[in-house]
C-alpha cells in the first residue's frame, strides 16, 4: 500500500498514517518515505512504538550513517552511553526523576535549541535527517517549530537570489552558543571547529533550491563580518516569517523526521523547572557530502 500522507501546511509538512516504522524493512517503502521527505521536508508519524535500538536501527535503514559527534559530547557524557542517541530532555542524569536546575551548564547549553537552527550544520559531513521521538510530553505547551527554507528561498527577490548565489558559510556550534553568552573552554572549542557549506542548496530530486542557514552560521567567506552577520540575520528573519512556519504540538510516541537541509527548527519555551520533557533524537549524515562543503580548517575569509 502506498504511503498515506496528509498535508499539514500549504508548502511543507506531512503526516503519515497507518505505519509502524520499526517494522518497515521493505526497500520500496523506505524509498517512498525518502521521496516523502524530499517533497514535504518534515514528516510526522504518530503512535510509534520504538525502543532506543529500534529507533537507531530505523534511522540506519532509512539513511545509513549516524551523526555521533554532537556538540553536547564536548560538555557532558551521554546519558545513554551512545553518542548517536541525543538526549533532548531536561532530565537530570544523576536523578532521573528531577529536572536540570536553572543554572546547570547542560541546561544552559541546550537553551540554544530555542534559536532557529538546523542540526549538525557545523559538521562535515552535515546532518541530513533528524528523527525526534517523544517519550514524555508535559501538560503545558512545549512545541517545536519548523520553517520551510525552500519556499523561503523561492520567495526571495531576484536581486537577493543573485547576491547569495555561490556564497559559502562557516557554521560553528561554538558561535551559536556564544551568541547566548555560553562559552566553551579552549579545550572544548578546539574539538568543534565547524564546517563550511553553501548558503544555497539544490534539491535535484525535486528540482528546487533552498536556503541553508542556522543560528550556527557564523561568517561568510570573502565578506566582512558585520556585513555577513547582518545578511545572515536578515535572511533568517525572512525565512522564519509566519507564512513559512509550522508549529508541532507533541503527543507522546510521535516521531518527527525533518530534513535538516530543507528546514530550520526551534524549541519553544516552557516551564522546564516544573515539568519533565523527554525526547530522543537520532540524526543521519549527508553522505556523500556536497562537493562544495568541507570541514573548517581555521582559515577564514575577510573579517
Ligand atoms: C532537536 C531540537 C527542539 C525541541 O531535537 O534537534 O532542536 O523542541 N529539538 O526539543
Ligand atoms: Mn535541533
Amino acid at each position: 500500500m502506498p504511503l498515506q500522507i496528509k498535508s499539514l501546511h500549504p508548502s511543507f509538512m506531512g503526516e503519515v498514517s497507518d505505519i509502524s516504522l520499526k517494522d518497515v524493512f521493505d526497500e520500496s517503502l523506505l524509498a517512498e518515505i525518502r521521496a516523502g521527505m524530499d517533497k514535504y521536508g518534515v514528516l510526522v508519524f504518530k503512535d510509534q512504538q520504538f525502543d532506543d535500538d529500534e529507533h537507531l536501527a530505523f534511522a540506519r535503514r532509512l539513511d545509513g550513517e549516524l551523526h555521533a559527534k554532537t556538540g553536547s559530547r564536548t560538555i557532558a557524557k551521554n546519558r545513554f552511553g551512545n553518542e548517536a542517541l541525543t538526549d533532548i530532555s531536561n532530565v537530570d542524569p544523576t536523578d532521573e526523576n528531577d529536572v536540570l536546575k536553572t543554572n546547570d551548564r547542560r541546561r544552559l547549553y541546550s537553551l540554544a535549541n530555542r534559536l532557529w537552527h538546523t542540526d549538525a550544520s557545523f559538521e562535515y559531513p552535515a546532518g541530513r535527517y533528524s528523527m525526534l521521538y517523544a517519550y514524555v510530553i508535559p501538560p503545558v505547551s512545549a512545541d517545536t517549530q519548523f520553517a520551510d527554507m525552500r519556499t523561503a528561498y523561492d520567495r526571495l527577490d531576484a536581486q537577493m537570489k543573485e547576491r547569495i548565489d555561490g556564497l559559502m558559510v562557516h557554521h560553528s556550534i561554538a558561535y551559536s552558543r556564544q551568541t547566548l553568552g555560553f562559552e566553551f573552554s579552549p579545550e572544548e572549542a578546539a574539538k568543534i571547529q565547524g564546517a563550511v557549506h553553501p548558503m544555497v542548496r539544490e534539491f535535484p530530486n525535486v528540482g528546487r533550491k533552498g536556503l541553508y542557514l542556522a543560528s550556527h552560521a557564523a561568517s561568510i567567506e570573502g565578506m566582512a563580518l558585520p556585513e555577513a552577520r547582518l545578511l545572515i540575520k536578515q535572511l533568517i528573519e525572512h525565512a522564519t516569517r509566519d507564512e513559512f512556519v509550522y508549529n508541532h504540538a507533541w503527543t507522546t510516541r510521535d516521531l518527527v523526521i525533518w530534513d535538516n537541509r530543507a528546514t530550520m527548527h526551534r524549541a519553544t519555551p516552557f516551564d522546564d523547572q516544573n515539568h519533565l520533557r523527554e525526547l530522543r533524537r537520532v540524526t543521519t549524515l549527508e553522505i556523500p557530502p556536497l562537493e562544495q562543503s568541507r570541514a573548517f580548517d581555521g582559515v577564514q575569509g575577510v573579517h
